[in-house]
């Protein structure tokens, strides 16, 4: 069981940021990475589909012998968690939490921000959590629509950048808010330029903030992996390799190899 690897899904490219963090603190783990590239962005859609769209994922990463499945895509944590939770025999892991975790010991204020897709926003998942945890704490969220692309076409930093962040930004920056929590895989990568703006507030990454979560789980289930020399990486996408590969390989900063497309339709779990 030690050996399995561990699952990781997302709607795309973004759920690298949460392979690479895990990677590097699990150095020993084979990880298999899906990315439902055919049906990206999932952050535009119904709560409905995104649900029936993460069941499929999880399906197909759990055939595949997973030991623990990691839930990389912020809008699948914010509304299909629980149902995946229901269906696998499996941990199940998911952003949210780890990242209101990580928010709630950073703020001194008790005055949190979140960004992230417009499902995710919707979901209202990250302030129900927070509220959950501890009810005082003021919750400020905002939707910022074009991060994702803008992360795709590889823009990182500069005036183009700096525009859309200040355009979305800038009533978060007069809010009071002393954290934000980056809710979306793409956001990590904006990180530099999101800083710049919102100067002096700690940004929670939770790609990081995941990554020990599942370090924890698998100590605490007795799986972490100990043989040397393991560490492989396997994807699968939906779609045709090769944006993915382009892309992805600004989002690790490496070579993809391993690389396969594959359909989803294949053994869906019930
Ligand atoms: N992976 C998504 C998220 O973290 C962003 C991209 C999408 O909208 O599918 O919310």
């Amino acid at each position: 069981m030690r050996e399995k690897p561990v699952g990781i899904f997302d709607s795309g490219v973004g759920g690298l940021t949460v392979l690479k963090e895990i990677a590097k603190l699990l150095p020993n783990e084979e990880l298999i990475y899906l990315g439902d590239t055919a049906r990206v962005p999932y952050g535009i859609r119904s709560a409905e589909t995104v649900i029936k769209y993460s069941i499929e994922c999880a399906s197909f990463l759990f055939k595949k012998g997973i030991k623990i499945l990691v839930v990389a895509c912020n809008t699948s944590s914010s509304v299909s968690l629980e149902v995946l939770k229901e269906k696998l025999p499996i941990a199940v892991i998911g952003v949210i939490e780890p990242g209101v975790r990580a928010a709630l010991k950073a703020t001194k204020n008790g005055k949190i921000g979140i960004i992230g897709t417009e499902a995710t926003i919707q979901s209202g998942a990250y302030p129900k959590k927070i509220k959950s945890i501890e009810p005082e704490i003021e919750v400020i969220s905002k939707a910022c629509p074009l991060f994702v692309p803008l992360v795709e076409e590889g823009i990182l930093e500069g005036s183009i950048a700096e525009l859309i962040v200040e355009r979305y930004l800038k009533e978060l920056k007069n809010s009071g808010i002393d954290t934000l929590i980056l809710g979306c895989t793409h956001y990590p990568l904006l990180k530099k330029t999101i800083q710049k703006y919102m100067e002096g507030i700690q940004l929670v990454d939770s790609a990081e903030e995941i990554s020990r979560e599942v370090k924890e789980m698998l100590s605490y289930q007795g799986l972490i992996n100990e043989k040397t020399n393991s560490g492989g990486k396997t994807f699968y996408v939906t779609d045709s390799p090769d944006r993915f590969k382009k892309i992805g390989e600004i989002f690790l900063d490496c070579k993809i190899d391993n690389i396969f497309k594959v359909s989803l339709e294949e053994g869906k779990i019930k």
